[in-house]
């Protein structure tokens, strides 16, 4: 992982979201599912945001401006640089024989470098509203769900092998249907890299720093 200060590409509304591209500099895009800390302007503590795509030369975000930092994040614009800490914790296992990506709301921003890692391959979306639909066009295949339906709805009777992120309760459905699924979840983050303590959870009875263990994890959280 490095550190480094990189220029903003430029930035663009994918439905109520933001796609911000940075040029890359030297950091490694990593795999996918690990996750970078984007220094937000005008915040003292970094966000952490999973890379959602790497184009060459750049690194992709997608951003949902749900508060202070998101919303400076997507605020951003072309020519401003923005310090860039990455790539940080354990991504998804590419080694699947049956993939099947499942996303829920900004659950969608790690699929679209998944899916490219992975050669291809299906994917269910959920969306809370029809404006945050917009946001599928990052993974145009995709089969998608509108609430009041669930993406639980559409997974196979033999899902094969599951990698998913998207919302708590999603995941914790996921992980009843398909106990082997890896999942990526969530804890608010302040340095990313196991110094804070800031993202403990519990673990099959241990608590363990979520940005070191995940934010990818194969068994309960
Ligand atoms: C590993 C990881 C990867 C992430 N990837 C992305 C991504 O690709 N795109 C994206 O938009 N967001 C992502 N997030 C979530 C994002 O980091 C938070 O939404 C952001 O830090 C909120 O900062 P804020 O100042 O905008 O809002 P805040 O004011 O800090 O929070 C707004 C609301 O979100 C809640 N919240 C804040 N952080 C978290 C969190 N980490 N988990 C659950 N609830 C939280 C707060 O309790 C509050 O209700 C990721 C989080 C983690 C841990
Ligand atoms: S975010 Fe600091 S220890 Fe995990």
């Amino acid at each position: 992982m490095r550190r480094e200060l990189v220029c903003v590409a430029g930035s663009e509304e994918i439905g109520p979201y933001t796609l911000l591209r940075l040029e890359r500099g030297s950091l490694d895009p990593g795999a996918p599912g690990q996750f970078f800390m984007l220094e937000a302007p005008g915040r003292l503590l970094p966000r952490p945001m999973s890379l959602c795509q790497a184009p060459p030369g750049e690194l992709a975000f997608l951003i949902d401006p749900v508060g202070p930092g998101t919303r400076a994040l997507a605020g951003v614009r072309a020519g401003d640089a923005i310090h860039v800490l990455g790539p940080l914790g354990n991504g998804f296992d590419l080694e699947v024989e049956r993939p099947l990506l499942v996303a829920g709301g900004i659950g969608i921003a790690p699929m679209p470098y998944l899916a490219e890692s992975l050669g291809g391959a299906p994917a269910i979306l959920g969306f809370r509203s029809e404006t945050h639909v917009g946001a599928a066009r990052l993974l145009p295949d995709a089969e998608v769900v509108v609430e009041p339906r669930l993406v639980t709805e559409l997974l196979p009777e033999d899902p094969g092998d599951v990698l998913a992120c998207g919302p708590e309760p999603m995941l914790e459905a996921l992980r009843a249907l398909a106990p082997s699924a890896q999942l990526a979840w969530e804890a608010p983050m302040a340095c990313g890299y196991g110094a804070c303590y800031g993202c403990v959870v519990e673990l099959a009875g241990h608590y363990e720093r979520l940005c070191v263990a995940g934010p990818v994890l194969s068994t309960a959280a």
